[in-house]
């Protein structure tokens, strides 16, 4: 009842004509592709060239960030009306890297998240530990943490619209990834929260991806967990062969 998740999250990568080459490699493999869901997150540079090729196609599009107001003086900022008028209807909020680099807080983000659905843009609402962190035995005090200060003040039919990532920060770039196990009890942990934000039956539906050095050898097994529903996929996505094996998981296993 989950439509499986699969998105490329390209960071700070890729001029416009790497990334036209990397989508129309995309396009022509995935012509059968009807249970499961695809989405590019480029840079915002590049949004306008791919727009129109993945038009028709079954690729969405996706940015890696937006403020939260609709017009103004914040230069240098890009809003969601602006990421509408492109094309995009999905957007990564709260990535680990704009809260380190950047000092986003779950209060930020929780606008963000709000100004996104305002304007039909699905968020996808990214959440995970440090190492530290879990090493401390904090992990799941953490990411319930997040989630609450993020997903402040929505109602459950809105609940019901996001996609969370649980991306443990010490598995982001890193080669280490979390065993499918520990990635599950989190996932778990995750749902059992979205539910006491919302109700079982929402929290039931929202897509819970799990984002952290997923590779075509790692996918299969991550994905065959209960609660996983698709992956964030950084490193991994800029690479066509690499991504599509991933959008594949499972159609590979003997
Ligand atoms: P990675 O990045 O796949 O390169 O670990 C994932 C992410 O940051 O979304």
């Amino acid at each position: 009842m989950r439509t499986p998740l699969l998105a490329g999250n390209w960071k700070m990568h890729m001029t416009i004509p790497a990334a036209v080459e990397l989508v129309e490699a995309l396009i022509a493999d995935l012509t059968d592709l009807s249970d499961r869901e695809v989405v590019v997150c480029p840079p915002f540079t590049a949004l306008g060239a791919l727009a129109p090729l993945v038009d028709g196609t079954p690729i969405k599009l996706g940015a890696q960030n937006m403020y939260f107001e609709p017009q103004g003086a914040y230069t240098g900022e890009i809003s969601p009306l602006m990421l509408n008028e492109i094309g995009c209807t999905y957007v990564i909020l709260g990535h680990s890297e704009r809260r380190q680099y950047f000092n986003e807080s779950d209060e930020l983000i929780n606008r963000k998240v709000q100004a996104a659905l305002e304007h039909q843009l699905t968020p996808i609402v990214c959440v995970g530990e440090t190492k530290a962190e879990r090493d401390a035995g904090r992990a799941e005090e953490v990411v319930t943490t997040q989630l609450r200060g993020c997903l402040s003040l929505l109602k459950p039919e809105q609940v019901a619209t996001l996609v969370i990532a649980y991306e443990p920060v010490w598995a982001i770039g890193t080669g280490d990834t979390a065993t499918p196990a520990d990635a599950q009890a989190m996932h778990a942990v995750i749902r059992h929260t979205l539910a006491e934000l919302s109700n079982q039956q929402v929290a039931d539906s929202v897509r819970i991806q799990y984002g952290g050095s997923v590779k075509p050898n790692n996918v299969d097994e991550l994905m065959a967990q209960p609660d996983i529903d698709g992956a964030l996929v950084g490193g991994a996505s800029l690479k066509a062969a690499d991504f599509l094996r991933i959008v594949r998981y499972a159609e590979h296993r003997a």
